[in-house]
């Protein structure tokens, strides 16, 4: 008789209890995909009472998360607590130190761990999985590190947060402001009530930097990604962006050039044909630009109980069949450390908007200010004013991005010029 493969299974929140389901609704299918049953034996969670929707029969409940990994009756960890640090990392790092397989959708933990981890499941031989922890149930680690082993890789970019793609698509759709879509998404659970990590790209951040890491070869560098929130769109940029011929979207975005890694989250201008574009609501897009392949567009939901669990057992079932390989496709001691790019030299063109005091000779001053930075605009619009305001919105054509901020700069100091300027990235690939 095949022997199943066990599983404890720390968190049993939406991933956990979307992962204990799958193993029950699909058993059958996923026994002969796997080429042997797969089975939740352990568990964890903080609060034993607490109704979740499934069966735990027959299965042991432990109250420390670090237990599983020293269990006899359990075969690989699927860590689904969360957090860089704390219980999960503990029993990560057991787990691995106990010589037994991990799998986790922890993005926080490998954007800050990874390589540490990697480094032990590699020394011992073990498999470290984490598909679940980029962009939930699309498979783009996978899509990266098999499909695309062929190509040098030399960008890669998408939305990579549900709860963004859903307020700035809800933004546009009912003409309402930031704040309103926020509290109202909070209400219905598409928003944590501590939204921060979502809002100010930080989730984006940890997603991209375990991207990138595959994508080019490179160590994995977090706190190299420059991380900028969609908190300052206001529904007139995303009105704006529209006449324009655009949709602005949280674009994480990873580059590799002359050896060097950049990698920054922003809110972009994204050209309305675009395939991340259409990708609307809490909907997930990535794009991968491979020398042979050219591009590639994965585009799913990326969280949620079921895509992500979806990928969770994806990867025991890689586990069931033996698969093992180096977490980021090459030992961790091949993986370059990339000198972060300069953004100051990178060239784009840009989305500018003022608000200035509706007088005459003011757009004089915006324009001398914007060619004393050597910055030139191929369209400017004064649209409707506010009282004794107006907006102005300009569009660049391909500058330098120092020189646009210097720019910017200039005409923020000019008396004509009321609150702050927004520039945003227009999207050119
Ligand atoms: N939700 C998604 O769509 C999604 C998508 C991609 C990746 N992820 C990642 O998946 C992981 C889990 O996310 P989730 O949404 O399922 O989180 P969640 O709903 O908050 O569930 C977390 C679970 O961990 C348990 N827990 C917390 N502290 C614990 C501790 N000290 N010891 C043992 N158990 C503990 C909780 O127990 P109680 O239930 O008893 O409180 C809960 O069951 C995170 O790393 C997250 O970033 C989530």
């Amino acid at each position: 008789m095949v022997k199943s493969l066990r599983i404890g299974l720390a968190g049993l929140g939406n991933v956990g209890a979307g992962v204990v389901k799958i193993l029950s609704a699909n058993a059958e299918l996923v026994a002969k995909r796997a080429g042997r049953p797969i089975v939740v034996t352990a568990v964890c969670a903080r609060d034993r009472s607490r109704d979740r929707g499934i069966s735990l029969d027959g299965i042991a409940w432990v109250d420390d998360a670090a237990e599983l990994a020293t269990r006899d009756d359990v075969d690989v960890v699927v860590e689904l607590i969360g957090g860089s640090d704390g219980p999960a990392l503990t029993l990560a790092r057991r787990t691995l130190a106990a010589s037994k397989p991990l799998v986790t959708a922890n993005k926080a933990m490998l954007a800050h761990h990874g390589l540490e981890l990697a480094q032990s499941a590699e020394k011992a031989g073990l498999p470290l999985k984490y598909e679940a922890a980029v962009a939930g149930g699309i498979p783009v680690i996978k899509g990266l590190a098999e499909g695309a082993a062929a190509n040098r890789i030399t960008r890669v970019y998408g939305l990579m947060n549900g709860t963004c793609n859903y307020i700035l698509s809800r933004m546009e759709a009912e003409g309402l402001d930031f704040g309103t879509v926020l509290a109202d998404a909070q209400a219905l659970g598409f928003a944590e009530a501590d939204p921060s990590f979502d809002i100010d790209g930080i989730d984006t951040a940890h997603k991209l930097s375990i991207l990138a890491a595959l994508a080019f070869g490179a160590r994995i560098d977090f706190a190299g990604v420059a991380a900028h929130g969609i908190r300052a769109i206001a529904s007139a940029d995303i009105a704006q962006a529209a006449a324009l011929g655009f949709r602005i979207k949280l674009v994480g975005l990873a580059e590799a050039e002359d050896g060097q890694l950049f990698q920054r989250v922003h809110p972009a201008l994204v050209p309305i044909d675009h395939p991340i574009a259409t990708t609307m609501g809490s909907l997930n897009a990535v794009v991968v630009e491979g020398d042979f392949v050219g591009r590639l567009f994965f585009q799913g939901r990326g969280a949620g109980e079921g895509p992500t669990a979806s990928a969770v057992v994806a990867d025991l079932v890689d586990i069931a069949r033996g698969d093992v390989r180096p977490p980021f496709v090459m030992p961790v001691a091949d993986l370059a450390a990339l000198p972060r790019a300069p953004a100051a030299d990178r060239r784009g063109r840009y989305y500018l908007r003022l608000s200035v005091a509706d007088r005459a000779g003011v757009l004089a001053e915006l324009t001398a200010a914007l060619r004393d930075s050597g910055v030139s605009i191929e369209s400017l619009v004064q649209r409707g004013t506010t009282g004794s305001d107006a907006m102005v919105v300009m569009v660049t054509h391909e500058a330098r991005e120092a020189d646009v901020i210097d720019s910017l700069a200039r005409m923020a100091a000019s008396p004509a010029v009321t609150g702050q300027p927004v520039m945003m990235h227009i999207l050119d690939f």
